[in-house]
């Protein structure tokens, strides 16, 4: 089996954990207060019970009969109200923080995007998403309550059962309560914690895969490729039970054991209140009250004992959690910068690279200005997309210079970069809203004119008005029925709509015939009277539009005479 390590320690992932609690702190605090009233009234009434049992063998016991039925009824109930305060308080917490911390997560998913979603698994992130959140949900509701309550009622039944019975069998009930809630679970925990660990990213990694596997189902036909598809799920999964098998039979190993620890510490606080009261150290009746306080109160520390299988679980969920709250973005947001209004651009010696030592650009220098079409070829992979995601700044230049009206691309705020470029990139996503809707995030107030105007530009307004519902015909329920060059033509009146003094365009026409394309093009032409239009295509029919071309050859620009 592999071995897969935990990169934080576990108290650190933990008061990290704990932080990000912020305000649900109290709610916590709360619930603790409630939970370990709860308990203690709980075990009011078995002692009480003990009380009656001790008056009876002739204890000076100052409550009669009936008050100590009452009073137990009166804490068994008091018992219910307390207990379900806790659990409201903690459902309450638990489910905040299901939001707080999936907001969290996209957060920084925003922060990091769009290079992360390009470099890394969307299956480890969907995962994220869903399951780790809800073993933190476990941590956080059911987990930091449970300690915080077995310290308290532990705290309470020692001094108790000292004032009323014996510091002795106080003593031994301390012995059991560390036993059992400190000691097992920190050995089951050093059993577990490679086991937990390896399930947990095994879990990860499964769903992953699968989910990977369902989103190219088509091609996995296509290419007759299901049985080995089949086997390798099938090997996967076997692999996950070996795992689950493995976690649980610690489990069960440690509750075993936690039990029997349990059983044994009763057994040696009854013989040890025996030999007190036969050395006439304490009458029975107080020997009775001290065992059954003491009976009753492993219940919170037992529940301490039976965390580690989670909390394995829990450090692994956290470590990938807070790991990516603290990744770092490959590019930062510019907040403080300068504002700009386009004009011209121009690249200077411009580099870079996805990985260090492996250039894909260099000294890239190439320029753009309004009231002009710039194309740009180059064979598959050149790095002409790379070019124009760095014009973006969706990626970080290596060096060189990226220059807008004379303003570095560095110091130029997000906000403004974004308010003046725009791209269409090679595939254009459409959310499972209306038409309208999907071209309106390019320009949340748009106008039905503006729409329009820009679809018809874009050679879609036809398609468009022939769909059930015309504008309101939600992209979803057309699903797979859009065919590419349709999606292609709705990013392009997406761009055509925000209406950015540059605009970049990967391949616009790469799945449009030569009508379509032929509209697309004459409504660039009109366009480009004040704005500036960057066209990446391999068609000569696409490139006859453009002003100037460039060729990017094995890294290198050259611009194309002609
Ligand atoms: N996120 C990435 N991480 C690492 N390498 C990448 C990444 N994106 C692209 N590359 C690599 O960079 C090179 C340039 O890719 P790019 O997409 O810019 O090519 P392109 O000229 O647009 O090709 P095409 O005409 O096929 O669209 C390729 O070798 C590609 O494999
Ligand atoms: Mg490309």
């Amino acid at each position: 089996m592999k071995r897969v390590k935990s990169r934080m320690s576990g108290g650190k992932i933990m008061a990290s954990l704990i932080l990000l609690l912020g305000s649900l702190a109290y709610v916590m605090a709360f619930a603790v207060i409630n939970g370990s009233l709860g308990f203690v009234c709980s075990m009011g009434v078995t002692v009480l019970g003990a009380a009656g049992v001790a008056k009876a063998l002739g204890e000076q016991i100052a409550l009669s009969y009936g008050w100590i039925a009452g009073l137990a009824i009166g804490l068994g109930v008091l018992r219910g109200a307390l207990r379900f305060v806790e659990q409201y308080c903690n459902h309450y917490i638990a489910f905040r923080l299901l939001a707080v911390l999936r907001d969290k997560i996209f957060s920084a998913l925003r922060r990091l995007c769009p290079a992360k979603l390009e470099g890394k698994k969307k299956g480890s992130i969907i995962a994220m998403l869903t399951s780790d959140i809800e073993t933190l949900e476990v941590f956080y509701a059911h987990t930091v309550s449970p300690v915080c309550i077995a310290l308290t009622v532990s705290t309470a039944v020692f001094v108790f059962v000292g004032l009323t019975s014996s510091w002795y069998l106080s003593l031994v009930a301390l012995a059991g309560f560390v036993a059992v809630g400190i000691v097992a679970p920190l050995l089951s925990s050093s059993v577990m914690k490679d086991s937990g660990v390896r399930y947990r990213g095994c879990f990860a990694a499964f769903n992953a895969y699968f989910l990977d596997s369902i989103k190219g189902i088509k091609d996995i036909v296509l290419n007759n490729a299901g049985d080995a598809r089949r086997k390798e799920v099938n090997e996967r999964s076997d692999e996950l039970l070996l795992y689950t098998r493995d976690l649980k039979n610690k489990i069960a190993g440690a509750t075993a054991t936690t039990e029997f620890t349990v059983s044994l510490m009763t057994l040696v606080a009854t013989a040890v209140a025996i030999a007190l009261t036969a050395a006439g150290e304490i009458t029975i009746g107080k020997a009775v009250i001290g065992v059954v306080a003491i009976f009753g109160s492993f219940g919170p520390v037992i529940a301490i004992s039976a965390l580690p299988g989670n909390l394995t679980q829990t450090f692994a969920s956290g470590d990938r959690v807070l790991a990516l709250l603290k990744e770092k973005p490959v590019v930062e947001r510019v907040e403080n910068g300068v504002d700009f209004n386009f004009d011209d651009l121009r690249v200077e010696d411009l580099s870079f690279g996805y990985e260090d030592g492996n250039k894909v650009l260099e000294d890239i220098c190439m320029t753009a200005k309004r009231g002009e079409i710039v194309g740009i070829v180059g064979e598959s992979g050149c790095g002409k997309s790379t070019l124009l995601k760095l014009l973006m700044r969706f990626w970080s230049k290596d060096g060189g210079k990226i220059l807008y009206s004379g303003k570095d691309i560095d110091e130029i705020n997000s906000d403004s970069l974004l308010g003046n470029v725009t791209m269409v990139s090679q595939t254009t996503y459409l959310f499972d809203e209306t038409i309208e809707e999907n071209l309106k995030i390019a320009k949340e107030d748009a106008t039905e004119e503006e729409i329009v105007k820009a679809c018809r530009q874009a050679s879609v307004h036809d398609f468009i008005v022939d769909t059930p519902d015309g504008y309101k015909t939600k992209a979803g329920a057309l699903g797979d029925n859009l065919s590419a060059g349709e999606k292609q033509r709705i990013g392009l009146a997406r761009a055509f709509l925000r209406g950015s003094g540059l605009i970049l365009l990967d391949e616009p026409t790469s799945n449009v015939d030569s009508i379509n394309e032929g509209i697309i093009l004459k409504s660039l032409a009109e366009q480009k009277k004040d704005k500036a239009i960057i066209l990446v295509s391999h068609r000569e029919s696409t490139m006859a539009v453009a002003d100037r071309v460039y060729r990017i050859e094995k890294g290198r620009i050259t611009e194309v005479k002609r």
